[in-house]
C-alpha cells in the first residue's frame, strides 16, 4: 500500500428537503453569493423557486448566472469571474449537476488569478486562493460535489481539460434523492455510468495489498448495479435513487484511492470525445472504459478476473483466466445495455474520421495517460478503434 494523505472537508446535508436548509447553511460563510446554474431545469422543477425562497429568508444577497451547457464552456466561466469580481463576490452556490459545478469552481479559481483562467488548465498550477463554494446536487454523477477537481472545455480548439486544487472542494453539499426524479432516464443512466467508471479508474491499479479497498470498490459498484436495475423498475423508488446519489459521492470523494494510484486514461480519452463530440461524459464512458478494458486485461489478467468474479459473480476458470476476465468485460458492456447506454461509437453516430485527431489532441499537453498502463497516441488509437 501506497502513503497517502486523506481529507476531505465537505459537509453533506443529505436527505429529503435538505434544500430548504440553503439560505442557513450559507450564511455561516456570506451574505452575497454568485448563484450559478444551468439551462433551466431547475426552473422547470420548482427548484429554483425554493432556492430563492431560502435565500431571502436568510436575508442572503445573490447575483446570478445561468446558462452552464453540459461540458462547460470557459466563455462562461470568464463571465463568471468578472461579475465575481466587479460584485465584490467571494462565494458561489452552485445549484445543478457536475456541469454548473465544475464552472463554479473554474470561476472560484480564476477569481484572484492574474491571467486568463485557462491558463489554469493548462501550465499553471493553482497557488493562490480560490474563492469558496458550495452545491446543490441534482444529478449523481460526475462525483464534482465532493471532489478537488474541475474539467472545463474551451470552445477555441475543442480542448476539454481539468485542473483540481483541495480548496476547491465546495463547503458544504446538499443531496436530496428527490430532486434526482425530474432526470430524463438517458442522464440517469449517464451519471450511473460515470460513477461506476471513477470506481474501474481506482480499481486497476498496480499497487499490490490493497485488500480493503478493493473490497470497497466492489461493493460500491455492486449497489451501484442493483440499484440502478431497480431504478429500471421504478425511476421514483426514493431508496434507489438514495443509493445512487451516495455512491456517486463515495466514488469520488477520494476515499477509495486511499493507498493506492488510479488509472484515469479511460477519463483522459473521454475527455477529448465528448471534446470534440459534445456527448454526455457518461455516455462516453460506456464506450471507451469497455474498450480500454480490452486493450489492457493482458496486462493484470488476475485482476480482470477478480473484477469478473466479485463484481459480476462469475465463476473463475482456474484453467482460463483470459475467458473469465473477458467474461467480465462482456458483463459491464451488457450492464450499461441494459440501462439503455451506448457501448459503441457507432450507437452515437461518430465514425472513425477524428480518431487520429483525438489520439493525438490526448497527449499534447502531456508525454503519456493512464497508470495501469501508460497510454501514448498510437495506443489511443487502438482503443478508440475497438470502441467503433
Ligand atoms: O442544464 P440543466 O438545464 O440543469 O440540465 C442538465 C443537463 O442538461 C440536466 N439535469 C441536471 N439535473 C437535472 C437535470 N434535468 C432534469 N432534472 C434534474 N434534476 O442534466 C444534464 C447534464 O448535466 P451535467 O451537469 O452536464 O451532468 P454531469 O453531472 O454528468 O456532469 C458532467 C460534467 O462533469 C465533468 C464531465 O467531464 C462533464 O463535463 N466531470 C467532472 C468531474 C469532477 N469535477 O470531479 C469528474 C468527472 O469524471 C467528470 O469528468
Ligand atoms: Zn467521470
Amino acid at each position: 500500500m501506497r502513503n497517502f494523505n486523506f481529507k476531505n472537508g465537505t459537509e453533506i446535508i443529505f436527505g429529503k428537503d435538505s434544500e430548504s436548509q440553503v439560505g442557513t447553511l450559507i450564511k455561516k460563510y456570506t451574505n452575497k453569493i454568485l448563484l450559478h446554474y444551468g439551462g433551466g431545469s431547475i426552473k422547470k422543477t420548482g427548484l429554483y423557486d425554493k432556492v430563492i425562497k431560502s435565500l431571502k429568508d436568510s436575508n442572503i444577497e445573490f447575483v446570478e448566472l445561468s446558462g452552464v451547457k453540459p461540458n462547460p464552456r470557459v466563455s462562461l466561466v470568464r463571465e463568471g469571474i468578472k461579475i465575481c469580481r466587479d460584485n465584490n463576490i467571494d462565494f458561489i452556490l452552485a445549484v445543478g449537476g457536475g456541469s454548473v459545478i465544475d464552472s463554479s469552481k473554474a470561476i472560484a479559481a480564476g477569481v484572484n488569478y492574474n491571467g486568463d483562467v485557462w491558463d489554469l488548465f493548462i501550465d499553471t498550477p493553482i497557488n493562490h486562493k480560490c474563492i469558496q463554494l458550495a452545491t446543490i446536487l441534482t444529478i449523481p454523477a460526475a462525483g464534482s460535489e465532493t471532489s478537488s477537481g474541475c474539467v472545463i472545455t474551451n470552445e477555441d480548439g475543442l480542448y476539454k481539460r481539468s485542473t483540481g486544487h483541495p480548496t476547491l472542494r465546495p463547503v458544504f453539499s446538499i443531496m436530496n434523492p428527490e430532486l434526482t426524479y425530474t432526470l430524463p432516464k438517458y442522464q440517469t443512466s449517464c451519471g450511473i455510468a460515470d460513477m461506476f467508471a471513477h470506481i474501474l479508474e481506482r480499481y486497476f491499479t498496480n499497487e499490490p495489498n490493497v485488500d480493503l479497498t478493493d473490497r470497497l470498490c466492489e461493493g460500491t459498484m455492486k449497489a451501484i448495479i442493483d440499484n440502478a436495475l431497480r431504478l429500471n423498475i421504478n425511476p421514483n423508488d426514493y431508496n434507489a435513487r438514495a443509493e445512487i446519489m451516495l455512491s456517486g459521492m463515495v466514488a469520488h470523494n477520494g476515499s477509495l484511492d486511499m493507498g493506492r494510484l488510479g488509472d484515469w486514461a479511460s477519463h483522459d480519452i473521454e475527455h477529448e470525445l465528448s471534446g470534440v463530440y459534445d456527448i454526455a461524459h457518461g455516455a462516453g464512458l460506456a464506450i471507451i472504459f469497455p474498450a480500454w478494458m480490452k486493450f489492457v486485461y493482458k496486462h493484470d489478467i488476475n485482476r480482470f478476473a477478480q473484477f469478473a468474479n466479485r463484481v459480476f459473480d462469475i465463476d473463475i476458470n482456474l484453467n482460463n483466466l483470459e475467458e473469465t476476465a473477458l467474461k467480465g468485460i462482456k458483463a459491464l458492456e451488457d450492464f450499461f445495455t441494459a440501462i439503455e447506454l451506448p457501448t459503441r461509437l457507432s450507437h452515437v453516430d461518430i465514425d472513425d474520421s477524428n480518431l487520429e485527431e483525438m489520439s493525438n489532441k490526448l497527449v499534447a499537453h502531456t508525454d503519456h495517460v493512464g497508470n495501469f498502463v501508460q497510454i501514448r497516441a498510437k495506443e489511443a488509437l487502438e482503443i478508440l478503434k475497438l470502441a467503433l
